[in-house]
């Protein structure tokens, strides 16, 4: 089963819209026409309308960093997937390390999102992983394969097309840590026996499992190399074009 490689850049709570527009044009300029490796660029909330203009004309996705699960109410500072739909965001990360650890998301909240993102027709970037101590204790593919069934209950087969996870080792996110090409592909090969159990063979083998943590230029072709490694979502490395490009190209090498 071939997938095609992801490279999403999240730029996490960075760049004004005028900072935004500039990076999304310098990106667009190296990387936006070419098709043999998907780019999305995931911006804060408030930079998704001046990007989703700069990345129309282009093969360049965009994505949300979160968003809410109800799709409508009295929920003050939130965002809902239409609302993402109408500025023609296609892809949401939800379930980020940070949001769980600063914002209280669990397993069951972020399922709900999850859900609620798939009925939007956005595909849903879920990520998952362990931290420094639990990895320690052993104990990485229990809490990994966890999140996931936890986090994909109730999940159709027949959405599967819009399904991507993402590896983030807690302790790699931000830190300049990676995990080595042995370690990730290890938990990614871990993931996709626990979505073979969840949604069969054919299915699992179909979704794309991308790497995150202290990725960049320097360790993408090694990562990328990796047999269930299907391409990655990047922090630090995606707020500057130059990273980020030359981690698109070592995916279009790897292709
Ligand atoms: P990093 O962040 O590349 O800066 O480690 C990755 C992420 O949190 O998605």
């Amino acid at each position: 089963m071939s997938r095609k490689y992801l490279i999403a850049g999240n730029w996490k709570m960075n760049l004004t819209p005028d900072d935004s527009a500039a990076l999304v044009e310098e990106i667009n300029a190296v990387v936006g026409t070419q098709t043999s490796v998907q780019v999305c660029v995931c911006p804060p909330f408030t930079s998704l309308p001046v990007v989703s203009d700069k990345v129309e004309q282009t093969e360049v996705h965009l994505g949300a960093q979160n968003m809410h699960a109800e799709p409508s109410g009295a929920y003050t500072g939130e965002i809902s997937a239409e609302m993402l739909r109408s500025l023609y965001v296609s892809h949401v990360i939800l379930g980020h390390s940070e949001r769980r650890q600063y914002c209280g998301e669990t397993n069951a909240s972020i399922n709900q999102k999850i859900l609620a993102a798939i009925q939007a027709n956005l595909k849903p970037i879920y990520c998952v992983g362990e931290t420094l101590g639990e990895r320690e204790a052993g104990k990485t593919m229990e809490i990994v394969s966890t999140q996931v069934r936890e986090g994909l209950e109730g999940y159709p087969s027949s959405a599967l097309d819009l399904l991507v996870i993402a590896y983030e080792p807690v302790w790699a996110i931000g830190t300049g840590k990676t995990a080595t090409d042995e370690m990730a592909q290890e938990v990614h090969a871990g993931i996709r026996q626990v979505l073979t159990e969840m949604f069969g063979e054919a299915d699992a083998s179909s979704i794309r499992i991308l790497y995150g943590g202290s990725m960049k230029p320097e360790n993408a072709a090694g990562l990328l190399a990796q047999p269930d490694v299907d391409g990655g979502l990047i922090g630090g490395a995606s707020l500057s074009a130059k990273p980020f490009c030359d981690i698109v190209e070592a995916a279009i090498a790897a292709e």
